[in-house]
């Protein structure tokens, strides 16, 4: 939900700003822009359109200007950038960040919402302060502005600022009589700052800062930055200063680069037998009778625990949903539940001490995900965080968190860090399971051993992709798609169904199979494709029947069976064979002919993949 870059120092400021801005554009892709703060002012160039497009205006801009060292950016000072996902006003030019006050003294960037804003421009309003823009954030631009001209001091003028917004923002701000700047401040949105070699940096995700330095400073909400050539200085909005100490992020900078692949999403899918094997060998020890797992939480974790509650959104909702079948099916008497993040958080749900709460967050920022996690903490329940970004917000603001080890994702689509979440939570769901006592040895033996062949499974369905490329291309005119599937599998029908959606753009539903003949099945003709998932379980013959339902109305039939399985043959269009794996365990391997049917689908009705139109990445607001 918008991405944010600044930097200051003794660096080619504007290459700094324009590539930390690429690295965020899956973050927002409405419009982009720029504020350069040059020896004689800002420069303020935004677009609709995306970053590249920006670059070349900005690129055009300097040519026209004498010197060489004006053309290759030596004399910018500090800039600021932005990468929109518009919430408050429409998708234009005028609408696009940086703002600018009308006296020209203030140029911000900002990423959230301000809910006080309306109230702020009607009295800046009757003060004759003309405002250009429909956005929330020109408040808080104008505001500071009014602010700084009656102080004179700029941490005074933030401090106030800060003090009188109320919402969700990072904000970072060029002041024009402060070249040697910058200016940022978190409330409930992710900043992170770092200082390296002379300059000064911020960003919305760690990932662009990766290239200059690993060691950085995450901002608190409730805290203010300046930034300058020597350094970065800490206040929190009563005006104190901070010490902050670095947090040293281990992700390598090419682990965010493309490489060879066409698409970031593509490169993700395949990195996924690495992922899924790391988080196993990093959450698991070997023992002189075995395989133990090891995630580090207290023996009495699970004392005196009636409930358990996996809360999240989006595709991580769905690696919850997963995670409550496999605890279900091996402890009936706990009250084990999947919970959407942004309706749990307006519910009345009983919990407390008697509860554990896991909250699934691939970027640890989303939203409703943290003030879900902030108000069962506030109830005095048990908290685990998984998300895969260390230090982001989910991370620092739950004491036991586990990490999955998937590396940066960019794709906007997320494919390596759902299975990563899924391999972590079965381990996480394992120990909780041993520490009740409801998990046989022998299970746990089956299902440690079961996960540890699941990356080899997954390569082997990459190296298939070529059969799942050609279904693509063979489907891909369908007028929609219906995934079924049963138990384990309902996550997954989830999950194939919102990937074709995020990046295909087709109406796509996904439908635990027996609910097909309660409506679904009304609207199957000989256009509307279904997808079947038919593991090798006690469920089969019942998925059976549910396809021959479906046949039977004329809809196509691809059907995802489990390797061996020829008899299916007859019951459909297309069959894709996957590995047998242990039961509890499928959704880490059926996922990934998913992935690429959606992927080669996207690819082949010519979309553009890892920004699909109007989504972000992160949503960082509610
Ligand atoms: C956005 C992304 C999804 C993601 C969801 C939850 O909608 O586009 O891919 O699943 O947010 O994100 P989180 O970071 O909390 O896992």
């Amino acid at each position: 939900m918008c991405g944010i870059m600044g930097c200051v120092g003794k660096c080619d400021v504007r290459e700094v700003i324009l590539n930390g801005l690429a690295k965020q554009e899956y973050r927002g892709y409405d419009s982009a822009g720029v504020a350069l703060r040059e020896e004689d002012g800002f420069r303020n160039i935004k677009l609709v359109g995306r970053v590249a497009e920006l670059r070349r205006l900005v690129e055009e801009s300097a040519a026209k200007e004498s010197t060489a060292s004006e053309k290759n950016g030596g004399r910018t000072l500090s800039g600021i950038g932005h990468t929109r996902w518009a919430t408050h006003g429409g998708v234009t030019v005028t609408n696009a960040h940086p703002h600018e006050s009308s006296d020209g003294q203030i140029a911000l960037v900002h990423n959230g919402i301000i809910e006080n804003a309306r109230e702020i421009r009607a009295r800046l309003e009757t003060e004759g302060i003309v405002f250009v823009t429909e956005t929330d954030t020109e408040s808080p631009c104008q505001q500071l502005a009014w602010l700084y001209k009656e102080h004179g001091d700029a941490l005074r003028a933030m401090t106030e600022l800060c003090n009188s917004i109320t919402g969700m923002y990072t904000l970072v701000i060029l002041f024009r009589d402060r070249p040697g700047e910058i200016w940022c401040a978190r409330r409930l949105a992710p900043l992170v700052a770092a200082h390296a070699d002379g300059v000064s940096y911020c960003a919305s995700d760690p990932t662009a800062l990766l290239e200059y330095t690993h060691d950085l400073f995450f901002l608190e909400d409730g805290e203010m930055a300046q930034l300058t050539a020597d350094g970065c200085r800490f206040f929190g909005f009563d005006g104190k200063e901070r010490k902050k100490a670095p947090i040293r992020l281990q992700w390598d900078s090419a682990m965010a680069e493309k490489g060879r692949y066409e698409h970031f999403m593509r490169k993700e899918i395949d990195e996924q037998p690495n992922v899924t094997r790391l988080t196993i060998d990093a959450h698991t020890v070997v023992t002189s009778v075995g395989m133990e797992k090891d995630l580090k939480l207290p023996e009495g974790f699970m004392r005196g625990i009636r409930r358990v509650r996996f809360i999240a959104c989006g595709t991580s909702y769905y690696a919850a949903l997963a995670a409550c079948n496999l605890m279900e099916s091996f402890d009936n008497t706990l009250d084990v539940r999947a919970e959407i993040a942004s309706e749990y958080r307006f519910r009345n749900t009983a919990e407390g001490n008697d509860t554990l709460a896991v909250f699934v967050s691939q970027s640890g920022e989303t939203a409703d995900t943290l003030a879900a996690a902030r108000l069962s903490q506030s109830k005095g329940t048990r908290c685990i965080a998984i998300t895969n970004v260390r230090g982001s917000t989910l991370d620092r603001e739950i004491e036991h968190t586990l990490r999955t080890l998937a590396g940066p994702e960019i794709g906007v689509a997320a494919t390596k860090t759902f299975t990563a979440q899924l391999c972590l939570l079965d381990l996480l769901v394992l120990q909780l399971l041993k520490y009740r006592g409801t998990l046989s040895a022998g299970d746990e033996a089956r299902l440690i051993g079961g996960l540890r062949v699941v990356p080899a499974q997954q390569q082997a369905l990459l190296e298939r992709e070529a059969e799942i490329e050609a279904l693509a291309e063979k489907y891909a005119d369908s007028k929609g798609f219906f995934f079924i599937g049963r138990r384990e599998s309902v996550p997954l029908t989830l999950e194939g169904a919102l990937k074709l959606k995020e990046i295909a753009y087709l109406p796509s539903e996904a439908y635990a199979a027996g609910e097909m003949k309660h409506g679904p099945i009304a609207m199957l003709d000989e256009k509307l494709t279904v997808v079947a998932l038919v593991p090798h379980d006690d469920l089969r013959e019942k998925m059976l029947s549910s396809v021959q339902e479906c046949r039977a109305r004329k809809a196509p039939i691809i059907l995802l069976a489990a390797e061996g399985d020829e008899e299916a043959r007859e019951f459909c269009n297309d069959i894709f064979f996957i590995p047998k794996t242990e039961r509890e365990l499928f959704p880490l391997v059926g996922v990934v002919p998913l992935q690429l049917f959606a992927y080669h689908t996207a690819k082949t009705l010519g979309h553009g993949i890892d920004m699909p139109r109007n989504l972000a990445k992160s949503v960082t607001v509610e």
